[in-house]
């Protein structure tokens, strides 16, 4: 088994360098399956997601492989609309693959998804707009089943901005003859990307960035060669353990653009954030002062949930009292008692949390349930001068990569190490 050794107490210094966004090359890997000649995708990050997508690419027909940071993918050869459980319940992403295959062969099967167990995740926008267009959708326990001999025009207002419902049903549009308007659609950038890499195969879609997009489908979509834009998440997560240790930290190959709601947090509680064309530096205080605002997640341009975890492990030890609201997931506090292991004084009311800062943290044994609650371990425990270990690294290795490397690169002290 693989742990994770972390000692800290330390100001973190330094340059890390941030890959690409995994929740950006997940869909696009998705939307690859409609391209009938090669894509050539740059700035793919190394971690397990982007490794079971090639998975399942490879499983539907398609050819799949990385150079470095480079992914091909060539759908022309693709014959299989199913993904079998072995595949599909590595991450809660499979789930995009429904639209894209559906759109592409006129039937999709899929096991039902794993991923980050936040609660229930139940998929019933994705298959309520496939439905709008025309596709008799069947689910079971544990497997969905899309059919339709021909999609036909809708207009999907959905009841909220779920990001991969928006995914799902933009994918599916595009194999459709007629206009589908998808009204309340996520904005996140990650959507924003996902449009721009499917304009660049040839696809007319509008309304990119805004919560309504019109796509014009039915055409068959070209290879293209696309740049996967920087993980706001990771960018995120090195700016709160930056900012829960003190020091200063410069980030390269990323920018700030869709972090504001984390800058302004991490700037009342004492950072200095500034930012270069493809880089942003984070001067922090030794202590940082509580957030003065109640932090609430909410879909974008809102205090991104992906950021709550690490933003919580950062405040362990900020002066006074800081309040974190989550109001995406039912479930996504599983990290919370592992912090206070480390000695944190975290009382959770429901779906907030409030942070009473703690001069000193100690070291801990630790187990990690989900990605970015492993990360906010991973900033815990480098706050405190006592080793701590970390099991559950899985979890790190879906979402981040190099990061071992990464952290070392800023001083800090630590490896993984193999136990029997
Ligand atoms: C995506 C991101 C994830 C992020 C989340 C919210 C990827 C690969 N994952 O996940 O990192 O935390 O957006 O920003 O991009 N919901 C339903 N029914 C549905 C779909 C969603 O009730 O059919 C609910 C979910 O249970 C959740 C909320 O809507 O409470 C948000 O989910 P959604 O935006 O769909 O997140 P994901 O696409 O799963």
């Amino acid at each position: 088994m693989q742990v994770l050794s972390v000692c800290g107490g330390v100001p973190l210094r330094g340059t890390a360098v941030i890959h690409g966004a995994k929740n950006s090359v997940l869909p696009v890997l998705a939307a690859c399956v409609l391209c009938r000649s090669p894509c050539v995708l740059h700035n793919c990050p190394n971690i397990d997601d982007v490794e079971s997508a090639l998975q399942i690419l490879r499983h539907l027909g398609c050819t799949a492989a990385r150079s470095g940071s480079t992914v091909c993918v060539d759908a022309s050869g693709m014959d299989a609309c199913q993904i079998p459980p072995e595949l599909a319940g590595k991450m809660r992403s499979s789930i995009i693959f429904l639209g894209a295959i559906l759109s592409r062969l006129g039937c999709a099967e899929l096991a039902l998804p794993g991923g980050c167990p936040l609660g229930e995740r139940p998929i019933d926008l994705h298959i309520a707009a496939l439905r709008q267009m025309g596709a008799e959708c069947v689910c079971s326990p544990d497997c969905v089943c899309c059919r339709a001999a021909r999609l036909h025009g809708a207009v999907i207002a959905l009841p909220f901005p779920s990001v991969g419902a928006t995914e799902n049903a933009l994918l599916a549009a595009l194999g459709c003859g007629e206009t589908i308007e998808i009204q309340n659609a996520a904005r996140e950038p990650e959507i924003t990307d996902l449009v721009r890499f499917l304009q660049s195969a040839g696809a007319e879609i509008s309304g990119g960035g805004t919560s309504k997009l019109t796509v014009c489908g039915g055409r068959p979509l070209h290879g293209t060669t696309y740049t996967i834009l920087p993980d706001r998440v990771e960018t995120a997560s090195f700016l709160c353990a930056a900012a829960g240790c003190g020091g200063d930290v410069t980030l390269v190959r990323t920018d700030c653009t869709a972090l504001s709601a984390v800058c302004s947090v991490l700037e009342g509680c004492g950072c200095e954030i500034s930012s270069g064309r493809d880089s942003l530096r984070i001067r922090a205080p030794r202590r940082l002062r509580a957030s003065r605002e109640t932090i609430v997640t909410a879909p974008y341009p809102g205090f991104p949930t992906d950021v709550q975890a690490p933003m919580m492990a950062a405040l362990l030890r900020a002066e006074g009292e800081s309040r974190i609201c989550e109001t995406i997931f039912e479930n996504r506090f599983h990290h919370v008692p592992q912090l206070r292991k480390l000695g944190a004084d975290i009382a959770l009311c429901g779906q907030t949390a409030c942070i009473r800062g703690a001069e000193r943290l100690r070291g801990a044994a630790l187990h990690a349930e989900d990605l970015r609650g492993a990360m906010a371990l991973v900033i815990g425990a480098l706050q405190s001068e006592e080793e701590s270990t970390i099991t559950g690294i899985k979890h790190l290795r879906r979402g981040y990569d190099n990061l071992e490397e990464n952290l070392r690169a800023l001083g800090a002290d630590v490896k993984c190490v193999e136990i029997c």
